[in-house]
């Protein structure tokens, strides 16, 4: 986070802080070991990187069946070769860790965005729906325009697929072209490099340092790759980017993901977080406990989030100019004889074309988050104004505050009892 230091009451840097000089000196020791594996030509780093990308995005669309073990160990060797790129891109420690709030939502350091590239069920879902998608969308129209904003350093939903689609010559790029945008100049400069060495540029029509919610392109777009969301829809910013990038679509252009449902429960936390995953080697939709599931109560959807939803979306602004939209509202069921021993919490489905998606602990953007400031049938002792407090039978109303700290507002419409 962006914080700055005083000395003598004047601030000596924006982006120094204590807590992450730990970070600082080991992301060069990451950056320095990555060159010095590196004892190989260019030509046989590039050719690796390129097999790299290509090799994990094989794997990714391959219809026979692959263990979760290959699957870690292609996007290790992917995300190792990237990560070179990233060295040679020659980020200055301060543009390498610059992290802060915008108006809209945090924007990440590349440091800690580099990561995402090793998400594999995210990246799995999100490029098997794309693909889908560009094979549909190709059968129509001679090239297609995709956006990704938010891209971070690597753009791991679009990169490596493009990879794959020139190793295999499934698509030209006369056929596709992807404009990649991103508001952290790290994340910029590295984009440039990896870009050159996985020779992809003539793919991409469009690297750009910019903030994706005041960005107008130049040409109609037909698909928009978004993915800029944490664990229970929170702190990133996808519905403002999302919210103003969806009236660039063309009228047939198609959102990925195509819906995304945010969804509430009340779990017993030791249950639904600790018992269920004990037996389990990763956290995976596919190894849910039965016991554990159906210990849930399912509040249902909060919010829905696809075309027509962020088309229709009515933003209301608070005093102190905070802005909000409505999302759905939920009756608390009745008759839950633990409801107090309960904790809500959050999670997203994520559809992101054609049953392709990312579902609930696949990745850590569907990780169900719990939200200890809400209360159902419990009273705290001392209430404070960010605690919410309904009891079961009350209907609630959920918002979505579209700030530097997006997330859910609860606020009880009507009660059986006043809390
Ligand atoms: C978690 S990282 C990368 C996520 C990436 N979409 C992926 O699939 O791995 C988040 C990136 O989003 C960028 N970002 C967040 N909000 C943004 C905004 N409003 N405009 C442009 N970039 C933004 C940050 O700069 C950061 O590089």
């Amino acid at each position: 986070m962006e914080r700055l230091k005083e000395t003598n009451g004047k601030p000596v840097s924006a982006y120094a802080d204590p807590s992450i000089d730990s970070l600082l000196k080991h992301s060069i020791r990451t950056q320095l070991e990555s060159l010095l594996q590196s004892k190989i030509s260019v030509e046989q780093r590039i050719e690796l990187l390129q097999k790299s990308f290509v090799d994990a995005i094989s794997l990714i669309l391959s219809d026979t069946k692959v263990t979760h073990h290959q699957l870690v160990k292609a996007f290790e060797t992917m995300y190792d070769q990237a990560v070179q790129s990233m060295a040679l891109a020659e980020l200055s420690q301060e543009v390498l860790t610059r992290q802060y709030i915008s108006p809209t939502g945090l924007i990440m350091s590349p440091y800690n965005c580099k990561h995402t590239i090793k998400d594999v069920y995210r990246i799995k879902g999100y490029a098997r729906g794309i693909d889908k998608a560009i094979q549909s969308k190709i059968k129509h129209k001679a090239k297609i325009n995709i956006l990704y904003p938010a891209c971070g350093p690597f753009a791991p939903l679009i990169l490596p697929l493009l990879s794959y689609y020139k190793d295999t010559k499934k698509y030209s790029a006369q056929q596709l072209q992807v404009m990649l945008i991103d508001v952290q100049p790290g994340a910029v400069m590295t984009l440039r490099q990896l870009v050159k060495d996985l020779q992809l540029d003539e793919y991409i029509s469009l690297i750009e340092e910019v903030d994706a919610t005041q960005f107008v392109p130049d040409v109609g777009i037909d698909l928009l790759v978004l993915e800029a969301m944490q664990h229970g829809f929170t702190k990133e910013g996808q519905l403002s980017i999302a919210k103003h990038l969806v009236q660039f679509l063309n009228i047939d252009g198609w959102m990925i993901p195509q819906n995304v449902s945010v969804r509430g429960m009340m779990v017993i936390g030791e249950t639904e977080f600790n018992q269920q995953w004990k037996a389990a080697d990763y956290s995976h939709s596919t190894k849910l406990s039965d016991v554990a599931q159906q210990d849930r109560i399912e509040l249902g959807e909060i919010m829905k989030i696809n075309k027509s939803t962020l088309l229709g979306l009515e933003e209301v602004e608070l005093e102190g100019g905070v802005k909000v939209v409505p999302a759905n509202q939920v009756v608390l069921p009745v008759g839950v004889t633990d409801m107090s021993k309960r904790i809500f919490a959050v999670y997203a489905q994520i559809e992101t074309f054609a049953q392709e998606g990312v579902e609930q602990y696949d990745s850590g953007i569907t990780h169900p988050r719990p939200d200890t400031s809400i209360y159902i049938d419990l009273k705290p002792k001392d209430i404070e104004h960010t605690h919410f407090v309904a009891s079961s039978g009350d209907t609630v109303q959920f918002f979505y505050q579209l700030s530097g700290l997006p997330g859910f507002v609860p606020v009880k419409i009507q009660g059986q009892t006043d809390a």
